[in-house]
């Protein structure tokens, strides 16, 4: 995992583009330096096994989004501590790999993997350059990784189109694109729309120097529905799920005040299409 240096320290942020190399490399370094603190502030919530595909708590044993994965050869993408592909071997009977661009991530994997008594294969990858052969995945997916961290999504999808075998099942979970005309609060302060829905510069995190620390870039919902269709697979479906009743836990920008009254999370699904 690597140090964080006084160097690093954050001293601006805001909307702002930066170049793409530098906003995609940014997520190794801030995940490894983060990864015990977001672990710490929602590893209860996600559990150690278990496939959480958002913060308004939809979970795969509820959900069924992968369909039936036993014997099923399945890829998580942008993993971090690896607890749905731990959740799809240990109680879904698929044949899981995680992979994820971060080393700290991956080392939380390790430790889970300790106290659970499991042991999860573990890639460090970044998904838009996948270190597997052509048609060797039934299902991939992501809850949340990977894509929001890269400038340029459509490499991740057409990777999955390269390692998904013909018919085989893509499905992830991202930030709803409405989101980001609004404040990441999740109270009243983020009910009003304070930003274009169509600016696609990126959320950027600086150090003192200019370095890039930490990018989350925005995408419309056209924009991820074409990076899917522009890599040759199908949309099968989007989910927006509601904030459900009696669920009070909030998470960053989401909560039930917001969650009342706009989406916060899209799930897409689509598959490769038969030979
Ligand atoms: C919000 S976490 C999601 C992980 C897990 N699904 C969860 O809910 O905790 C985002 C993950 O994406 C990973 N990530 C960011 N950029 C990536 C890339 N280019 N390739 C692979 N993983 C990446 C990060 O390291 C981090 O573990």
């Amino acid at each position: 995992m690597s140090e964080e240096s006084p160097d690093d320290a954050l001293a601006a942020a805001g909307y702002l583009d930066v170049p793409d190399d530098q906003g995609g490399r940014a997520a190794r370094g801030w995940w490894d330096a983060n990864a015990q603190e977001y672990l710490d502030e929602h590893g209860a919530f996600l559990g150690p096994a278990d496939l959480l595909w958002c913060p308004e708590g939809l979970r795969e044993s509820d959900a069924h989004l992968l369909g039936d994965v036993r014997g099923a050869r399945v890829l998580e993408l942008g993993a971090g501590a690896a607890q749905g592909t731990r959740w799809l071997r240990t109680q879904a009977g698929a044949d899981g790999v995680a992979t994820d661009v971060s080393a700290g991530m991956l080392a939380a994997a390790r430790r889970l993997d300790a106290q659970t008594g499991t042991r999860t294969p573990l890639v460090q990858a970044d998904a838009r350059a996948l270190p597997f052969a052509s048609a060797s995945f039934d299902v991939a997916f992501t809850a949340f990784g990977a894509l929001p961290f890269v400038p340029d999504a459509a490499r991740v999808h057409a990777e999955v189109a390269r390692v998904l075998r013909p018919g085989g099942r893509w499905v992830f979970s991202v930030t709803h694109p409405v989101r980001w005309a609004f404040p990441d609060d999740p109270g009243e302060g983020g009910l009003t729309a304070t930003r274009s829905y169509f600016d696609r510069r990126p959320y950027v995190e600086q150090a003192a120097d200019g370095r890039v620390l930490y990018a989350e870039y925005h995408r419309t919902l056209a924009d991820h529905v074409g990076d899917v269709v522009g890599a040759g697979l199908v949309v099968d479906g989007l989910l927006e799920p509601e904030w459900p009743a009696g669920h009070h836990r909030v998470w960053g920008g989401w909560g039930p005040v917001r969650g009342a009254r706009l989406p916060g999370t899209l799930i897409v699904r689509a598959h490769r299409p038969p030979a």
